[in-house]
C-alpha cells in the first residue's frame, strides 16, 4: 500500500482544505478589502482538475476533505465536485467530506450536500445583530444567513457556527451568542483574528480567547472535553447548556505542533502553512503530466517542505508589517 504523507516534523497530513473559488458574496473586513480583483476564470482550477488533485491526496491518505473560498457555494457547478468526492467516502477511502460557508447559499444547497454525504458544516457568524451583521461583511444579508442555518438543520446537517473574537465589534455578545447556538444542538468556535489582509488595523481588535474563555467562565461552568475534529480546536462543554464551545488560539496558544493539515488554493498551489508563504504549484504538474505519479510525487515534495509553524506576531506587526495575503486566498 502507499506510504502516508508524513513531514518533517513526524506529523501525518491527514485534512487536505480546498479552496474552490477566491470569489465570495460577502466582503468580511478581517477578510477581504473592499475592492477585491478576483482571478480570470482561465487561472482556476476546472472542476475536473480539483477532483483530480483532491483524489490524488485521497490516494496518499487524506482523510478529511474541507471546501472552503472565498464562498464555496458561489463557485458555479460546485456541487459536480461535492458529488465526485462522496466516491471517495462510498468506498471508505475518506472518512469526513464538509464545508466552511458564509451560510447565504445553504437554503439551495443543504439538502443536496447532505445527499452527496456531507454530515456537517461549519457556519461563519461573528454576530447576531444585523445593524453589526452588515457592518462586519459589508455586503451580508443577516436573514439570508439565518434562513440559510435553519435549512442545514433542516436538512439533518450538524452545524458548527465559527465567530471572530472581535474587540469593540463583538466582545459584548459572547454570552449571548453561545445560548443562541446551543439552544439550536449547535457548537459554537471562537477564532483569534489573524494579521492577513490589509483593510484595517486587526491589532485594535484582537480579543485574546483566554480573556473570552474567562470572561464566558463568568456566566457558565466551563468543563474540558477531549473531542477531536481534526481541527484545531480546543473543547470545553458549557454545563448550564450542555453544548460545546471550541477555541481557535493561533495567537495565544500556538497549536502548531499538532497541525494535520494543508491547504490548496482554487488555483492549485499547495500552500503548507496558513502563516508562512512558501508554496508549492501543482496545477503545473497537473496539466504538464496526465498520470498521477508526477502528481504524487510533487506532493510528497511539497510536505517534506511544510514548516514548523506560522509567524504570525502581533508584537512585530508595526516593524514587520503585517501579511499581505488575503484569508479568501488560501480558505482560512
Ligand atoms: P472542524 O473540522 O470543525 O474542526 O473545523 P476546522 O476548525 O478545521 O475548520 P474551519 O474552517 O471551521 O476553521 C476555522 C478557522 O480556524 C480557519 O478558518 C482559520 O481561521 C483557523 N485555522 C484552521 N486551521 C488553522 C491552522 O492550521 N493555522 C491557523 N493559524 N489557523 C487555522
Ligand atoms: N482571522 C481569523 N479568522 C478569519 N477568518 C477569515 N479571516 C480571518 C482572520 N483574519 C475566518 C472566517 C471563517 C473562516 C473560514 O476564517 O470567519 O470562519
Ligand atoms: Fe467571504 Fe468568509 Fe471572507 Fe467573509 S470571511 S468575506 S464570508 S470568505
Amino acid at each position: 500500500s502507499i506510504a502516508p504523507l508524513i513531514d518533517p516534523f513526524a506529523r501525518a497530513i491527514s485534512y487536505l482544505r480546498v479552496s474552490v473559488t477566491d470569489r465570495c458574496d460577502f466582503r468580511c473586513t478581517y477578510c477581504m478589502s473592499e475592492n477585491m480583483t478576483f482571478l480570470p476564470k482561465a487561472e482556476l482550477l476546472s472542476l475536473e482538475e480539483l477532483d483530480r488533485l483532491c483524489s490524488a491526496f485521497v490516494d496518499l491518505g487524506v482523510k478529511k476533505l474541507r471546501v472552503t473560498g472565498g464562498e464555496p457555494l458561489v463557485r458555479r457547478g460546485i456541487m459536480t465536485f461535492f458529488e465526485g468526492m462522496g466516491r471517495h467516502l462510498a468506498s471508505g477511502a475518506l472518512d469526513e467530506l464538509t464545508l466552511t460557508t458564509n451560510g447565504s447559499q445553504l437554503r439551495r444547497f443543504a439538502q443536496p450536500l447532505a445527499d452527496a454525504g456531507v454530515k456537517r458544516v461549519n457556519v461563519s457568524l461573528d454576530t447576531l445583530d444585523e445593524k453589526r451583521f452588515a457592518e462586519v461583511t459589508r455586503w451580508g444579508r443577516f436573514a439570508q444567513v439565518m434562513d440559510g442555518i435553519d435549512a442545514a438543520l433542516d436538512a439533518g446537517l450538524k452545524v458548527k457556527i465559527n465567530a471572530v473574537a472581535l474587540k469593540g465589534v463583538n466582545d459584548d455578545e459572547a454570552i449571548r451568542m453561545v445560548e443562541w447556538c446551543h439552544a439550536r444542538g449547535m457548537d459554537l468556535t471562537f477564532i483569534e483574528v489573524m494579521p492577513m489582509g490589509d483593510d484595517i488595523d486587526r491589532l485594535d481588535q484582537y480579543w485574546s480567547l483566554k480573556d473570552v474563555r474567562a470572561h464566558l467562565a463568568e456566566q457558565f461552568t466551563l468543563t474540558d472535553i477531549p473531542l477531536n475534529t481534526g481541527g484545531p480546536a480546543r473543547y470545553v462543554r458549557a454545563e448550564e447548556t450542555g453544548g460545546r464551545i471550541g477555541f481557535i488560539t493561533p495567537l495565544s496558544h500556538n497549536f502548531c505542533e499538532s497541525c494535520n493539515r494543508v491547504r490548496l488554493t482554487c488555483t492549485g498551489q499547495l500552500y503548507m502553512c496558513l502563516g508562512q508563504d512558501d508554496d508549492a504549484d501543482l496545477r503545473r504538474v497537473l496539466r504538464a503530466d496526465p498520470s498521477d505519479a508526477g502528481l504524487h510525487e510533487a506532493i510528497r515534495a511539497a510536505i517534506a517542505r511544510k514548516p514548523k509553524g506560522h509567524d504570525f506576531d502581533y508584537s512585530r506587526q508595526t516593524v514587520n508589517g503585517e501579511m499581505l495575503r488575503h484569508m479568501s486566498h488560501t480558505g482560512g
